[in-house]
């Protein structure tokens, strides 16, 4: 993980910089649906990145358990309830206010740092309140033979309910929306915010980064290369085809014959689909979406602490087609999606493409809309 270009490298520089750029502490980060599929490697993953200092680990089910077990992990992030964390002058971690005193926790003696969690809607205040970023991967995921459009009845209202509580405890965070379908429930974030009178078009992002991180990897096994060199922008939105990945713009540049175009859009469309029949009735993607979720909230907190030339994809509010939503390259800043780049030059082949994925995906946002509006 530390090799990864893209992450925090962990080192001292790379903390001091996040002090002297990012806040003294390094970032808050609440995962709401901690203790799901995704959400356990996800809670893993950003336990380890040097950028999260709080982490905390929201559920309806299983929440303490999973947040005493991350806890254990050595890393400098804390995941716990409400213990102040105060900066220290040097370079070290931040340090915990009085640690050396014992607390009767439950009639039980513990430190003040002993993970908790968070339980249950009674707890959501809790688990949001001062958090800079937000994941989101609670709800249900696909079994064999069903579109994400089909979680839509049960995820819609889990996403409103968390929406509602951000918007009244962190109204200023970041969200990064995982819950299927993307395409229908960042318009119904979007719709949350906006009653509640905090929506900020820049802070709202659909994750669609395993689709890139496939792509990525499709793409580096056609042309024999290590996917780690390989970067193929994705667009459009986060089902079937309404994901539109732009083999023309592949760095490093490239050509593809008509089959392999064929091959490596549709693998990439299904790619999700792929998983969902592998595991055949046990869910969906959970470990490789774990990673991209990781990859693209490592992003949003470098922008956050100011670096400069951030860029990835996410599903955002957009001016680049009639859509209200699309996916598309995006520059990340202190402010969250601070500039939401066109799409380039399209070949015909994906200019067919962004045809169809528009048409369902007017159907997908129309549809997040109508659940708050009406
Ligand atoms: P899972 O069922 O393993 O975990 C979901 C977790 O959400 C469970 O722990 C559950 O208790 C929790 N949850 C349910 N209602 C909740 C609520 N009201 N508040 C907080 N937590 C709640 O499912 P998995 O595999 O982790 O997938 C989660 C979501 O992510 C699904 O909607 C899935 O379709 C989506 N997904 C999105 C991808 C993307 O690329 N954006 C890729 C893969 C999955």
């Amino acid at each position: 993980y530390p090799s990864n270009p893209q992450m925090g490298d962990g080192s001292i520089l790379e903390r001091t910089n996040c002090r002297a750029k990012g806040g003294a502490a390094g970032f808050k980060v609440a995962i709401l649906g901690a203790a799901g599929g995704i959400g356990q490697p996800l809670a893993m993953l950003m336990k380890m990145n040097p950028l999260v200092s709080v982490l905390h680990l929201y559920d309806v089910v299983n929440a303490p358990g999973v947040t005493a077990d991350i806890s254990h992990m050595d890393t400098g992030a804390v995941s716990h309830f409400g213990v102040k964390l105060f900066p220290t002058k040097d370079n070290s971690m931040p340090r915990i206010s009085n640690p050396r005193t014992l607390v009767k926790n439950g009639g039980v003696l513990t430190t003040p740092t002993q993970a908790l969690g968070f339980l249950g809607q009674s707890e959501l205040e809790g688990a949001l309140t001062g958090m800079d970023l937000v994941i989101i991967p609670a709800g249900i995921p696909r079994k064999p033979g069903m579109t994400r459009d089909d979680l839509f009845k049960i995820n819609a209202g889990i996403v409103r309910t968390l929406c509602e509580g951000i918007a009244k405890c962190c109204p200023n965070a970041i969200v990064n929306l995982i819950s299927n379908p993307v395409n229908s429930t960042v318009p119904i974030a979007a719709e949350v915010f906006k009653k509640a009178g905090t929506y900020d078009p820049k802070k709202l992002l659909g994750v669609t980064s395993l689709d890139v991180v496939r792509a990525n990897t499709f793409v580096a096994e056609v042309l024999g290369l290590d996917p780690r060199e390989v970067e193929v922008p994705v667009v459009g939105g986060h089902a079937g085809v309404t994901i539109l990945p732009l083999l023309s713009q592949v760095k490093p540049p490239c050509s593809f014959t008509h089959e392999e175009t064929e091959y490596l859009t549709k693998r990439i469309q299904d790619g999700g689909t792929e998983v969902v029949e592998a595991k055949k009735g046990a869910g969906s993607a959970t470990l490789s979406m774990a990673y991209a979720a990781v990859k693209f909230a490592d992003v949003c907190l470098k922008g956050l602490r100011g670096d400069a030339g951030v860029v990835a994809c996410a599903f955002v509010a957009s001016q680049v087609t009639e859509l209200p939503f699309f996916a598309s390259k995006v520059r990340l800043g202190r402010t969250g999606a601070e500039e939401v780049y066109q799409l380039g030059p399209l070949n015909e082949y994906e200019r067919i493409g962004l045809e169809k994925a528009k048409k369902e995906l007017a159907e997908s946002i129309q549809k997040g809309i109508s659940f708050i509006r009406n």
